[in-house]
Order: structure tokens, then C-alpha cells, then sequence
């Protein structure tokens, strides 16, 4: 039994864009742990996002954790950019490029945290020989690319695969993709500890829902493993 709480990271994927500053000043008054932020390429992933100069505008908006997940590749050319536009912790996908080890290296060099994020479809022995280099796993359970999709149940087993290849190391277990009040229990219960989630968190007008929202999961997750309110 731990007594740390989960942490509730929303993806502004699925804010309105149109009023991106307020939104993440909403959530981290709601109740957000970290604020996760979806970067893709349209290359790696089928849809295009945002990029550093986005990120360094709406740093000032909050001190909250911004949990960078960049879906593009390559990443290394980017690594400093992020890092430089105020990103605190830079996830790169496994299947992103050839030289994960050099990534993870490269973004601690950065004095930021470290993570690597696997697709569905990925194994978890891909992290064995990283483990030393890594703060944090984004274990996917839609296929990256676009918020509100369905959770895909066969990658719980994986979480408990990767809780079990961590050990003891402090290594944070993220979870991105279809995370409710339904499906967090199910990631937590299998060791997760951060739960990213945009249509759940953001559904509804401002702040009152927003907190809402992100409370109902968090209480569904910790229930699930007894982590003290
Ligand atoms: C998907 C992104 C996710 C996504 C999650 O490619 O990495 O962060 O926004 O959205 P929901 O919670 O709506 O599945
Ligand atoms: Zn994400």
C-alpha cells in the first residue's frame, strides 16, 4: 500500500486550442498534477499538433510539471528546442528512432526527466537495457495520434510487465489513451502511477468540471490500490 495519490496529467489535446493559455490555467486550478502535452508530426503519427514555440507561450501560465510526449521522428534534432521552450520531463517513442539509449542520455544531459513511450503493439523488453537512463514509461493504450479514442485492455498485462522490469528504481509508470473512471482502476491496480486523460478531463465548461472530472478519476484510480485520499 503506498499513500502517494495517482497523479492526473491532462492531455490539452483536447482543450480548445482556441483558448490554449486559459485552458491550461483551468486544469492546473481543477486539479491537474502535470500538464501533458501531445507533439506530433503528421510523419510518425497521422495528425500534427504543436510544436516548442506553442509550449514556450503558454509556459508562464502555470508551474505545474509539463509532461512533454513527442510523437515525432526523428526527436533528437528537437530534444534541446523542447527542452528549452520549458518542457520539465521529454517522453520519445521507442519506434521513433534507432538510438533510444543516445535520446534518453541526451535529454537528461538536458537537465530534464527522461521517458520513452511504447505504441501498443510494442514489447516492454525494448526498456530492459535503458532502465538506468529512464525517470518515466508512457505505456499506450490507444494508438498514438488522436485524443478520445476506445482503451485497448490487452495492454494492462503489459503494465504489470513493466512494474515488475522496473523493481525498485523510481521510475514513474504513465498510462495515455481512453483513460476514464472505467479504465483507470484497471491500469492502477497493474501499477501505474500518472494517468494522462483528455476527453475525460476536458468534457464540460471550465473549471467546475474540469475538477470534477479529473477527481472522479483519481478517486476511481486509488481505490483501486488503496492509496490514501
Ligand atoms: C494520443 C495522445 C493522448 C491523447 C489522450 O495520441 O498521446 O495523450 O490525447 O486522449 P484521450 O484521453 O482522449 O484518449
Ligand atoms: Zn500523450
Amino acid at each position: 500500500m503506498t499513500t502517494t495519490k495517482t497523479l492526473i496529467a491532462p492531455s490539452v489535446l483536447s482543450c480548445d486550442f482556441s483558448r490554449l493559455g486559459e485552458e491550461v490555467e483551468a486544469v492546473a486550478a481543477a486539479g491537474a498534477d502535470w500538464i501533458h502535452l501531445d507533439v506530433m508530426d503528421g510523419h510518425f503519427v497521422p495528425n500534427i499538433t504543436f510544436g516548442p514555440p506553442i509550449i514556450k507561450a503558454i509556459r508562464n501560465r502555470t508551474d505545474k510539471f509539463f509532461d512533454c510526449h513527442l510523437m515525432i521522428a526523428p526527436a533528437d534534432p528537437y530534444l534541446a528546442a523542447f527542452a528549452e521552450a520549458g518542457c520539465d520531463g521529454i517522453t520519445v517513442h521507442a519506434e521513433a528512432g534507432p538510438h533510444l539509449d543516445r535520446s534518453l542520455q541526451t535529454i537528461r544531459n538536458l537537465g530534464k526527466r527522461a521517458g520513452v513511450s511504447l505504441n501498443p503493439s510494442t514489447p516492454e523488453s525494448v526498456i530492459e537495457y535503458v532502465l538506468d537512463r529512464l525517470d518515466l514509461v508512457l505505456i499506450m493504450t490507444v494508438n498514438p495520434g488522436f485524443g478520445g479514442q476506445a482503451f485497448i485492455p490487452a495492454v494492462v498485462e503489459k503494465v504489470r510487465r513493466v512494474k515488475a522490469l522496473i523493481g525498485n528504481r523510481p521510475i514513474r509508470i504513465e498510462i495515455d489513451g481512453g483513460v476514464s473512471p472505467e479504465t483507470a482502476p484497471l491500469v492502477t491496480a497493474a501499477g501505474a502511477d500518472v494517468l494522462v486523460a483528455g476527453a475525460a478531463v476536458f468534457k464540460g465548461n471550465g473549471i467546475d468540471a474540469y475538477r470534477r472530472n479529473i477527481e472522479a478519476i483519481r478517486t476511481a484510480a486509488d481505490l483501486a490500490v488503496g492509496r490514501a485520499a
